[in-house]
């Protein structure tokens, strides 16, 4: 076993080497730990090329073969960038997740995807790579930032909207909790999240995602926009969040939602204190992620509005006027 650990997780934890050493060196009759990288977390880990070629090289000089194992313990960012160098390290090593966000246990790491991003092009570069197991530990979220930890309910709300309005009704129940860091709340958020991501893949019937939808992706055209145009200032939850308003107003001028409802999921948004205005959607530049998330996709346009909570419904084409409207009414 390779371990990766991100160092924010490191910086909460310190020991955290040391006990995952002794614990290799009590079953070392099962395992033999060879390395404990400690690696900067976070959306850099995925902008860096000189990352991952250091870790092909490191990988190489260890001899991590494909009965081995790498060990991610970190956030979403950096389970993307070491799980793509493993899964594409001979052809594909083993690869055990240990998320420690609230969006990596709530959504990525059940996921079966990696990647990096490509001079600003977000995940321009990556694999579909099943974990070989993913552990959770609610335990990790302890240590997270205000910020991080709230940063990956929006995860959990775009699953709720889409796919289960009684999960939209206990996070509304549970805002107030949430808001506050409660971890009983959170570790339920995770959960459900991540059951409702996993149900999708498995039965859903594209866990490749060869089709041109991805009706779990809702508010995902405009948030990888919004994560390149301010250079990644904006979290990927908190993104998502902002993306989920425009598409929740658009579905209503679309005339597929009532604005009761429309109320509701901005109440909820803002409830869990996202802000759901940025001034990078000043002007125009915004609309060009609907083509870059074509292109992303490939195929033809799909992109999912609101039926209803707990309710997609796909689109293939988006009104740049209708967006614009819903923009303009997003509150500052
Ligand atoms: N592969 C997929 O299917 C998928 C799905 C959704 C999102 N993502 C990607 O996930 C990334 C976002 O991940 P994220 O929201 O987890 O943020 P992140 O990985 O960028 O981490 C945010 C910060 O938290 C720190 N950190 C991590 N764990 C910590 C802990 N336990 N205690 C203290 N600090 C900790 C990190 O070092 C970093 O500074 C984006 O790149 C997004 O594109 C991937
Ligand atoms: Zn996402």
């Amino acid at each position: 076993v390779l371990a990766v650990i991100d160092d924010g997780v490191v910086a909460g934890r310190p020991a955290l080497a040391e006990e995952l050493e002794a614990y290799a060196r009590a079953h070392a009759a099962r395992m033999q730990l060879v390395e404990t990288l400690v690696l900067p977390g976070g959306e850099a880990c995925k902008n860096d090329p000189a990352l991952l070629e250091s870790l092909y090289q490191r990988l190489r000089e260890l001899a991590i073969d494909r009965h081995s194992y790498v060990l991610i313990v970190g956030g979403g960012a950096l389970l993307d960038a070491v799980g793509y160098a493993a899964a594409t390290t001979h052809r594909g090593v083993r690869v055990l997740r240990v998320p420690t966000t609230t969006l990596a246990q709530a959504d990525s790491a059940v996921g079966v995807k990696n990647g990096v991003n490509f001079q600003g092009s977000k995940n321009f570069v990556g694999t579909f790579a099943p974990p070989f197991a993913v552990y959770v530990d609610p335990a990790f979220l302890r240590t997270l930032s205000p910020r991080d930890r709230r940063a990956g309910m929006a995860e959990a709300v775009k699953v709720s909207l889409v796919r289960d309005a009684s999960f939209f009704v206990w996070l509304e129940e549970h805002a107030q909790a949430l808001a506050t860091g409660d971890e009983a709340a959170l570790a339920h958020l995770c959960r459900r999240s991540a059951e409702l991501h996993l149900h999708h893949i498995r039965e859903g019937g594209d866990p490749f995602e060869l089709g041109s939808a991805r009706p779990l992706d809702f508010g995902h055209w405009a948030a990888h926009k919004l994560e390149s145009l301010t250079g990644h200032r904006l979290r990927h939850g908190e993104a998502v969040a902002i993306g989920m308003a425009i598409d929740t107003h658009y579905s209503w001028r679309a005339g597929f939602l009532d604005a009761a409802a429309v109320a509701r999921v901005l109440r909820l948004l803002q409830r869990l204190g996202f802000q759901l205005w940025d001034d990078a959607l000043d002007g125009d530049a915004v609309l060009a992620g609907l083509d870059e998330f074509r292109e992303h996709l490939g195929g033809e346009l799909t992109v999912t509005l609101l039926a209803g909570i707990g309710r997609g419904h796909e689109v293939h084409v988006m009104d740049p006027q209708v967006v614009r409207a819903s923009i303009a009414e997003l509150p500052r």
